[in-house]
């Protein structure tokens, strides 16, 4: 943020404090903690989309070098079935309770070995009869099982009469945007370590919230939460994707009660994506009408993601049509399709992420139509407040990162026309977008003990998921003390810290600043009486105000220049440029760090990531990094990214979360850039080279070779 004068550590860029433990090797990851005695589990999964189990024949596993024994649906210890996560019960955490096999991947035994060689090497021995039942895994808006989508996150938009409002429109846009379902593919594959003693549950596991995942544990074995204990202290990426119990953390502690060991279940690559819960695929239908001078007259948004009917999901794409743009009609209508299915979660920026792509690329084609500039289009329908709620917004600066992201990108000289920018063979073009993201805090519990020698130790159970949550935390807690940042011990990562929210819904550094601030401010009122240690703990549940009277987002706004290459159809990101507005910001340093890390996967989301299912067999063809693209190195341009002066007047401190947004918006902004470049429209992710040629046909090069 520029130009604010810095008076505490908040606010100053800072390198992660961790940042050495990491780049020596010294941090330990679940599955790098040394554990006397470890025995380690090997998955075995189903291949099959549908069906029952006939037959599992142990008989070789169980006679080779090494083994322990094979857990699978006959003698596994049984698990509650009432154990949920936030929307309810939740079968996919229910592991070797049955013979049926839901979706392909699903765990149906653990072998277990004194090594992991032998364990894989007895796991390969392991033979699977199914009675195979017919699977459906057809995705699409229309599909006959397509049921209203949960409303817990809030109620549909139905404001105005759309369709009156549309027939009087001078341009209607009304075009359907398919998003492809993808896998979260953090470095640190999904691993735990997990130990029975005195009837407690011990585990060191990589996720987003180890609270939570011993809440889920506790429910699952049905035994007191204080009985678990979860660490989670590095982490190599979640996204969402160990957001909740992971497969690995259960079948380990599984494992673990029924040999009496410690046990660590590691997934492989392969099974991240088969077992692991993926960011649902998308098809939308966006109806648009705007006056000839551009003011928007309706917006419908219909949209439908993929779940499992093991457990209830929401993939949120409608929001910003009821956050973005004034309009008199504005209907939202989501929907989701149970399949045969491995079950979704949410991935970066969950919602909003395929949502924008297809609202973003349907007002590129708004403005198409008008012979409007986009950047114009969105400036003349800005709301005064939340055009559905009616509610008055808290801080809502995206005319800013829109006017302020034009000037940084030269947006000015652009001519809006398609297909005019070319050098040499390829093709150019520019592409904008904006967006939004919930933002808010959830309740959690912060300690602060003043210690004997005049120093801090934080203790609270946040999770630093390659964020730098500890960097902020200590920066936050700092100010809240009035002391400088060296007297600052950070403790996160543990379930024994209590109650926390977890890394996700971009509301993990908001909820435990918040916790942080007012056990400093108990712990200030204390710091009088002489004796040390003395401890201050505060949780928040109590001092959050869920029905705020104001509506609380983050917004940015994204530009992006593609090169296109007709004879190739490869597309090239040449520039990217994020101006984000999310309240009051930590660390520059870390903020940037994250914003630019969420666009790289916004790229990575617009150019490359797909995951695709064989119709025939159901599962997926390209669960692995040779088939799974992700954009590398020489795919990321040199990102540009920047915050405007904001502040959350919501928050004790005007933060904000900024984990997701630099997700959203930037696909659409590349697919409107691919459209500038091209003339013709991008509709489905990714632009892969095949749909690009189809669009495009090749053509001779402009100069004759010889
Ligand atoms: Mo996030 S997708 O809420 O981890």
């Amino acid at each position: 943020m520029s130009g604010e004068p810095i008076t505490g550590a908040v606010g100053a860029p800072r390198p992660r404090i961790e940042g050495p433990l990491k780049v020596t090797g010294t941090a330990r990851y679940a599955a790098d903690v040394p554990m006397p005695g470890l025995a380690h589990g090997w998955i075995v999964t189903a291949t099959v989309s549908r069906g029952r189990l006939r037959a599992i024949d142990t008989s070789a596993a169980l006679g080779m070098p090494g083994v322990l024994g094979v857990l699978d649906h006959r003698d596994a210890p049984r698990l509650n079935p009432e154990a949920g996560n936030y929307f309810g019960p939740d079968g996919s955490l229910r592991l070797l309770q049955d013979d049926v096999i839901p979706y392909a991947g699903r765990p149906i035994a653990l072998v277990l070995a004194e090594t992991l060689e032998q364990a894989r090497a007895a796991a390969g021995a392991i033979r699977v009869d199914y009675d195979v039942q017919p699977h459906d895994v057809d995705f699409h808006l229309d599909h006959p099982a397509s049921r209203p989508a949960s409303t817990a996150f809030g109620p549909e938009a139905d404001t105005g009469d759309v369709d009156a409002e549309l027939a009087a429109s001078a341009v209607v846009v009304d075009e359907r945007y398919r998003t492809p379902e993808e896998c979260h593919s953090a470095m640190e594959p999904h691993a735990a370590t997990a130990w029975w003693e005195d009837g407690h549950l011990y585990a060191v596991d990589s996720n987003q919230g180890a609270f939570s995942v011993s809440q889920v544990l506790a429910a699952l074995w049905s035994i007191d939460r204080d009985r678990v204990h979860v660490r989670s202290e590095h982490v190599g990426g979640g996204f969402g994707g160990k957001g909740l119990c992971g497969p690995q953390v259960i079948l380990a502690a599984m494992a673990g009660e029924r040999f009496e060991r410690p046990v660590r279940v590691t997934l492989t690559r392969e099974q991240v994506f088969e077992a692991t819960a993926s960011r649902p695929p998308t098809d939308q239908q966006v109806r648009i009408g705007a006056d000839a001078d551009g003011r928007l007259r309706a917006v419908h948004h219909r949209a439908a993601y993929a779940l499992s009917p093991l457990a209830e999901y929401i993939e949120w794409c409608t929001e910003q049509a009821k956050i973005l743009y004034a309009a008199p009609a504005i209907r939202t209508q989501l929907t989701a399709v149970p399949l045969d299915v491995l079950p979704p979660a949410s991935m970066r920026g969950p919602g909003a992420t395929p949502g924008s792509f297809a609202l973003e690329s349907a007002m590129d084609e708004v403005a198409e139509r008008l012979g409007l500039d986009p950047l114009e289009l969105r400036l003349r329908n800005q709301p005064t407040a939340a055009p559905v709620s009616g509610r008055p917004f808290s801080s809502r600066r995206l005319i800013s990162c829109l006017q302020e992201g034009a000037r940084r990108f030269g947006w000015t000289a652009r001519d809006r026309h398609p297909r005019t920018r070319r050098e040499g063979s390829l093709l150019i073009g520019s592409g904008m977008a904006a967006t939004s993201f919930s933002a808010g805090v959830f309740p959690s519990t912060a300690s602060i003990t003043a210690e004997t020698d005049g120093t801090f130790t934080v203790g609270i159970d946040a999770s630093d998921i390659g964020t730098g949550a500890r960097t902020a935390l200590t920066a936050v807690a700092a100010d809240a003390l009035g002391v400088g940042t060296e007297q600052i011990r950070i403790r996160i990562g543990d379930s024994d810290l209590g109650m926390a929210w977890g890394a996700g819904g971009s509301r993990g550094t908001t909820s435990w600043s918040f916790a942080i601030i007012e056990a400093a401010k108990k712990l200030r009122e204390s710091l009088d009486d002489p004796a040390r240690p003395v401890t201050a703990t505060m949780d928040t549940s109590a001092l959050i105000d869920y029905q705020p009277a104001r509506e609380r987002q983050t917004f940015s706004a994204v530009f992006a220049e593609v090169t296109v290459d007709p004879a190739t159809g490869e597309v090239r990101v040449r520039r990217l440029l994020g101006m984000f507005a999310v309240g009051r910001v930590i660390n520059p340093m870390l903020a940037r760090s994250q914003v630019v890390g969420g666009m790289i996967m916004g790229l990575s989301m617009a150019l490359h990531e797909e995951s695709v299912r064989d119709p025939g067999t159901g599962r997926q063809v390209n669960g692995d990094f040779a088939g799974y693209h992700i954009a590398a190195h020489a795919d990321v341009p040199d990102v540009e990214a920047d915050f405007v002066a904001d502040y959350e007047p919501q928050d004790p401190s005007g933060f904000n979360g900024l984990g997701e947004i630099g997700t959203a918006g930037t696909a659409a902004a590349i697919a409107n850039a691919v459209w500038h470049a091209t003339g013709r429209r991008q509709r489905s992710l990714p632009i892969r080279l095949d749909r690009v040629l189809e669009a495009v046909p090749a053509q001779p090069p402009a100069a004759p070779l010889h």
